[in-house]
């Protein structure tokens, strides 16, 4: 019994503990279903308000596509706007490219038409130049031509009126290594011209016209070349004078006598003679007489002579022929050219011996070498005689130049006095006076036979090509141009046949 009453007690606890337990369900069944309620109602609440935001999304959604859809209108006007201005854009573009296609093919053209434009100008110039220049070379011909036809002309009326032929030499400036400091003058020449030269002197151009000029490259032999005609005629029976004229140092010797390598006249001459009188074997004999003297202060010596100190005279021919000589000059007959070269140095030593300085002595002093020529023909049996004069004056130089005094004064005016007296014998010829001064100076008088009416006469006016001589070279030059002006007639022969005719 005491178990059935715990097992009772118990059940009577368990039983309590399910009604609490029961009630405690009851309890949270109502709960569960408040809680349901309260669960559907806010499901409910939660619904509508997933319905409102629906709602409200699908305005926003809406209203969104509506603002979207403008912006892409406008968007799509802009788009289209763009794109019609793109079109219209491109024509400009393409126009713009082909503009610079052109442009940059043009360019391109340009440089080579431009390269080829000036290849076309550059011939055309050339062309035009060589043209000139043909032009020009046709014309400095003609003028050459002309100019030698006048030289002919010019010749042949120096020929006709016997004028005395005047050349100009220029003494080359290489030698004179004393002078290195010394400057050259304006000499000028023309190398198409070779009978003009001038000079400028005091700012003032001179201009000179003489038979020919002589550049100083000219050789011997070119000098001779121009003389050589009247050279030989001497061989015909004419008499003929050479001088050499100049101040001192500018070259008359030099053209004279020459060196051993380059014989100047003298040698040249004698040379050419002895040619002409050998081609004239058969029909002419020859005899050749030469004399050499020297006239210092008015004094006559006799270069040939065993005593050069002996003076000479002038005398007339006491066979009354009128002419001249000097009683007991030395006149040698020449056997042959070789002869000849050991006479002009015998008198070249003469000449030297004589003096104490040579070089002084020469510039005071006149040098004439004399060759005679007497000639015979056989067939006819006339008689010539020629004879060639070639001088070495003194030097030209004005006297209060040179500073002279006393001996020295005396030489200068001596000098002067025979060169005065030349100049006044060539005045008096270009005047055509009928008396002529040859007296006045033991140079004229000598020369007289040589010198006057009737004779052929070549002055070779030396000057110097330096600056500080240009005073000198002027008053040369002015001579030589007075010289040039004089006429001695037609050269005369002197042949002599009535004693040809005597001896038939
Ligand atoms: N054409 C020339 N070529 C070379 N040398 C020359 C020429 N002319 C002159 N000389 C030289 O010039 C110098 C002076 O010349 P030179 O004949 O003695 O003068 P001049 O006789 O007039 O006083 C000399 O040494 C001479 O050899
Ligand atoms: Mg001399």
């Amino acid at each position: 019994m005491d178990q059935v009453s715990s097992h009772g007690e118990r059940c009577h606890q368990l039983e309590e503990q399910l009604r609490r337990s029961e009630d405690l369900t009851s309890g949270l069944q109502a709960k569960i279903s408040s809680y349901e309620v309260e669960i559907e109602k806010l499901k409910e609440h939660l619904m509508q308000e997933i319905h409102q935001l629906e709602a409200q999304k699908e305005e926003a959604i809406k209203e969104a596509s509506e603002c979207s859809e403008q912006h892409m209108d406008t968007l799509r006007d802009q788009l289209i706007g763009v794109q019609s201005r793109l079109v219209s854009l491109q024509p400009v573009l393409k126009n713009m490219k082909t503009n610079y296609n052109s442009l940059r093919s043009q360019v391109r053209n340009f440089s080579q038409f431009y390269e080829a434009s000036i290849q076309e100008a550059r011939r055309q110039i050339c062309n035009a130049v060589t043209n000139v220049s043909e032009a020009n070379k046709d014309l400095l011909q003609k003028y050459q031509r002309e100019v030698q036809l006048r030289k002919r002309y010019h010749n042949q009326l120096v020929e006709l009126k016997g004028n005395i032929r005047v050349l100009c030499r220029v003494r080359p400036h290489k030698d004179l290594t004393d002078q290195k400091s010394s400057q050259l003058s304006a000499i000028i020449t023309d190398v198409n011209d070779d009978t003009r030269t001038s000079i400028t002197y005091k700012g003032k151009e001179k201009s000179f016209e003489l038979d020919k000029v002589f550049l100083p490259e000219a050789t011997q032999e070119e000098v001779f070349m121009e003389i050589e005609p009247v050279v030989t005629s001497c061989i015909n029976g004419y008499n003929v004078c050479i001088f050499a004229y100049g101040q001192t140092g500018s070259g008359k010797t030099y053209t004279m006598e020459g060196t051993a390598d380059n014989p100047g006249m003298n040698l040249q001459s004698l040379r050419a003679l002895y040619q002409e009188m050998e081609a004239r074997k058969g029909l002419w004999s020859y005899a050749v007489t030469l004399s050499m003297v020297e006239i210092y202060n008015e004094v006559i010596r006799d270069l040939l002579s065993r005593d050069p100190q002996d003076k000479l005279d002038i005398k007339l021919n006491p066979d009354g022929s009128g002419q001249l000589h000097v009683p007991g000059l030395t006149s040698m007959e020449v056997k042959s050219f070789r002869h000849i070269k050991k006479l002009l140095a015998l008198g070249r030593r003469n000449r030297a011996t004589f003096c104490t300085n040579m070089n002084e002595h020469s510039s005071r002093s006149h040098a004439l070498l004399t060759i005679t020529i007497t000639g015979r023909e056989f067939s006819s049996g006339a008689i010539t005689t020629g004879k060639l004069n070639l001088v070495d004056l003194a030097g030209s130089e004005r006297v209060c130049k040179s500073g002279a005094e006393g001996e020295r004064l005396k030489e200068a005016q001596n000098i002067n006095k025979s060169l005065l007296a030349l100049g006044e014998v060539i005045q008096a010829l270009r005047a055509k006076q009928s008396h002529i001064p040859f007296r006045n100076s033991k140079l004229t008088y000598l020369l007289q036979d040589s010198l006057g009416k009737g004779n052929k006469t070549v002055m070779m006016v030396q000057v110097s090509p330096l600056e500080e001589n240009i005073g000198e070279t002027v008053c040369s030059l002015n001579f030589a141009q007075r010289v040039c002006k004089v006429e001695l007639g037609p050269a005369s022969r002197k042949i002599d046949t009535a004693t040809a005719k005597a001896e038939i």
